[in-house]
């Protein structure tokens, strides 16, 4: 695994949108995108460029279960809000979080990234190691599913919600094995509430407990981290 270090978030975005540019220069066409405050600056960094992505095909990670695509706590609006508003895609794909039949829609997602397989992958991780919604314990072999959030997962979440009770419960996620499928991974991460999973994704065991340890196993995994998120990095 690669490591940056870097000063800052913005800093991070920076890096990050270097390499974007490096691998579609050399023909990337997938890109498979995410939510959460870490790929912000990445975010800012692309509807600040001049680079047109309506060539490119986009797949993100995640999708809560039962918010619609207008609801602004739904990861297709953050993502519009974000970067497709400025930046559209030829074509932009999400779960869909309303969904009569989940697992059919779990289905047809991961059929959908077979079709469209990834170039380059942006994650962040969750600070008990998550990846997507993948949360611990997951089967490293598992494909895109129905997630029951963790309590951790959930709380963290809730500080986008006005009241407990609204924060979803259940996500649709791409799973470890969609994940590892990727060519090129970027993850990133900041602050010291990640330090913790950073270090034991990075140099920890290789273990379901912590999700993204798994990316030890991939060939091209790029991690930026700022100095509070790589503190525990030996
Ligand atoms: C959520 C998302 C993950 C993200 C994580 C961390 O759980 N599903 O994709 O990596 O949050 O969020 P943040 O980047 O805000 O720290």
């Amino acid at each position: 695994m690669k490591v940056i270090k870097v000063k800052n978030t913005a800093e991070g975005g920076k890096s990050a949108f270097r390499i974007l540019q490096e691998e579609m220069a050399s023909g990337a066409k997938t890109l498979g995108l995410a939510t959460g405050s870490t790929p912000l600056g990445l975010y800012k960094e692309m509807r600040e460029s001049a680079l047109d992505f309506s060539d490119m095909v986009s797949v993100n990670l995640d999708e809560y279960v039962g918010l619609s695509a207008d609801d602004p706590n739904s990861y297709a609006y953050f993502m519009k809000q974000h970067l497709f508003t400025a930046k559209p895609f030829k074509t932009s794909f999400l779960p869909n979080g309303l969904a009569a039949d989940l697992q059919a829609e779990a289905q047809r997602y991961e059929d959908l990234i077979a079709e469209h397989p990834i170039d380059l992958q942006i994650l962040g991780i969750g600070r008990n190691g998550h990846i997507g919604f993948n949360e611990p314990g997951t089967p490293f072999d598992i494909p895109t599913h129905v997630v029951d959030l963790t309590e951790s997962t959930i709380q963290a979440n809730s500080r986008f919600f006005e009241k407990a009770e609204d924060v979803p419960k259940q996500a649709i996620s791409m799973g470890i094995a969609s994940i590892m499928k990727s060519k090129i991974i970027i993850l990133m991460a900041y602050g010291k509430e990640k330090a913790d999973a950073v270090a034991a994704a990075v140099q920890g065991p290789i273990r379901e407990s912590l999700p993204a340890s798994v990316l030890q196993r991939h060939p091209n995994v790029i991690l930026i981290v700022d100095e509070e998120a790589g503190a525990k990095l030996l």
